[in-house]
């Protein structure tokens, strides 16, 4: 572990830990000029692209942005050209990994030219003479949210360096890889309920994406990640873009605290309010006398099957505040004859954490092996495809695993003693929600609590905006014979209602209480012989409940 007081200032060798060097401030300060000149942000290389090689290129394809970026391609009007020439050399050169020369490099980037880019370790000159690009440089923005809880997340306009991925160059991954923003990273981001908070946690930072994000609505940033690349690489982002991310170039510490070191090793008997985590979750088949060495430090954690997100979520807990939340991703096997929340529900045991599963996809072994050797390149060598691929059915088959979930994981350590407010879910939601969610996952969050501390019965109800009604009947029929509630945003979830329950729906106009409401029903359903007045209300109750927390129903202002 690093000793907090005596920080280490990762990224000022890169002769030893070939990353981006972030001790060169006035180069860094040239490059941030030149690639704000130029024009390098998410919508200026959207422009230069156009919108299906853009497209392309999010979906890793080179060969359209190549095309549309050949200098011959770009034609118009002298003074548009050139900005656009300039803006195609930094988009081929960092995006497409294309070696560009010397002058042109010069040209485009003036102040910080080829020689600082050399220092910085961004670029080296191959064989050739031409410029070539050591690590992906690329810009990245989000807007600021508008989403109710989400407050103080502003938006931003960045450079992220990582290392080249494996579409940009030949070859399998150096294991030691540090990851750019993948889709996983973005579900994270996305997934983040973001509040203001004093002292939060990135726990694996890689590049560092989710720590930006956390800068915009904490106050203090502690980033660990188990590869000391890994950091040079945040701290040289940090650096880059310290205006943008509110950090003091020259007292970065006051902001943010990078810590080498594995898992909560770094940080430990410290607290946090908040804890992200896209954690090195790929299972992977393990063998005797492997090292660390051969292991993809940015997806494997080294243990075998999903031992990772089994450690993390049993201990995460320890370096929460009371009330503090984590939120990460995860991998869980799923045993055959056993459903998939059986193995996480296993992990939370007897410990007192609320947690709320929501299982994303599931997947065949074969699907896994397949996923996980494509990204790293490794099925370019036939050999090491089949070798590896026959390795992870092995692996999977000595656990009896049938199947691989993934999903989202948000964790909190209660306020009070358990199991006073204690709130466990799991839930399989693979259709698509919408994006971000965050901010309707800390809406759930907070209709739980309110279900817990409020008293439902007395509630007044109104059916949120985003609801509607669908009546399906045979035709001829006197009734419709399904009813459901659906709902547009947020996790755009489906309920499907008996005829008391929309009944009671749609009296929903924050008028009559619940109790009055399940009264009236009872005395208008009621009557007849059998009729069980209290199995109906509290059977009503509790549907009217799962409403609440799930957004249909919500208390009226
Ligand atoms: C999947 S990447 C996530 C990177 C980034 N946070 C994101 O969201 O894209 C996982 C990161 O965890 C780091 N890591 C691997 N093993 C670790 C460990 N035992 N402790 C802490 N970090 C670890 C890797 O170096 C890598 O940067």
């Amino acid at each position: 572990m690093t000793d907090p007081a005596t920080p280490a200032i990762f990224g000022t060798a890169p002769a030893t830990l070939d990353a981006p060097r972030s001790d060169l401030p006035e180069l860094l300060t040239a490059l941030a000029d030149d690639l704000r000149n130029v024009g390098y942000t998410v919508d200026g290389v959207a422009a230069l692209l156009g919108g299906s090689a853009h497209a392309a290129l999010a979906r890793d394809q080179l060969i359209p942005a190549l095309i549309v970026t050949e200098p011959a391609a770009l034609t118009g009007d002298p003074a548009t050209d050139r900005a656009k020439a300039a803006l195609a050399v930094v988009v081929r050169l960092w995006l497409l990994a294309v070696p560009q020369t010397e002058g042109d490099v010069d040209a485009a980037l003036p102040r910080v030219r080829t020689s600082g880019l050399i220092e910085l370790g961004l670029v080296e000159k191959n064989d050739g003479g031409a410029v070539a690009a050591k690590v992906d440089l690329r810009p990245y923005g989000w807007e600021g949210d508008s989403g109710a809880d989400n407050s103080g997340s502003g938006g931003a306009e960045l450079w992220v360096s990582s290392d080249l991925a494996a579409h940009q160059q030949p070859g399998v991954l150096r294991h030691d890889h540090v990851l750019g923003i993948g889709q996983a990273s973005t579900t994270l981001v996305q997934t983040t309920i973001r509040r203001h908070s004093k002292r939060a946690l990135d726990l694996g930072t890689g590049c560092g994406i989710q720590a930006f994000h956390l800068l915009h609505h904490c106050e203090h940033v502690t980033a660990t990640d188990i590869s000391e690349r890994a950091l040079a690489f945040t701290r040289f982002n940090l650096m880059l873009n310290a205006e943008a991310l509110h950090v003091d170039p020259a007292d970065l510490e006051s902001r943010v605290s990078l810590r080498l070191g594995s898992l909560l090793e770094p940080v430990a008997g410290e607290t946090f309010d908040l804890v992200v985590s896209n954690p090195p979750f790929v299972i992977t088949p393990r063998s005797a006398g492997e090292h660390s060495s051969e292991q993809f430090t940015y997806r494997d954690g080294g243990l075998p099957g999903d031992d990772i997100v089994a450690n993390l979520v049993r201990t995460l807990p320890d370096v929460l505040a009371p009330g503090g939340t984590a939120q990460m991703l995860g991998n869980w096997e799923i045993p055959a004859g056993s459903g998939w929340s059986e193995r996480p529900a296993s992990w939370l045991a007897g410990s007192g954490t609320e947690a709320w599963f929501i299982q994303r996809e599931q997947v065949s072994p074969e699907l896994y092996a397949e996923t996980w050797l494509q990204d790293a390149s490794e099925g370019r060598d036939r050999r090491l495809y089949r070798d590896a691929y026959a390795a992870y059915l092995e692996d999977f088959a000595s656990r009896n695993v049938e199947a691989i979930g993934f999903g989202m994981i948000w964790l909190r350590r209660p306020l009070g003693e358990y199991p006073g407010t204690a709130q466990t879910r799991f839930e399989e939601i693979t259709y698509p929600i919408e994006q971000p969610i965050g901010p309707h996952l800390a809406a759930a969050v907070e209709r739980a609590d309110w279900l817990v501390t409020d008293e439902l019965s007395d509630a007044h109800l109104v059916v949120a905006e985003d609801v509607t009604e669908e009546r399906h009947q045979r035709p001829g029929a006197e009734h419709p014979g399904v009813i459901l509630l659906r709902q547009g945003a947020g996790l755009r979830r489906t309920n499907l209602l008996s005829t008391e329950l929309a009944g009671f729906v749609s009296a929903c106009d924050g008028e009559l209480s619940v109790r009055q409401l399940i009264g009236a029903l009872a005395a208008l359903l009621g009557g007849a012989d059998d009729f069980d007045d209290d199995a109906f209300r509290a059977r009503l109750l509790s549907d009217v409940e799962n409403l609440v927390r799930d957004g249909f129903l919500l208390p009226a202002a």
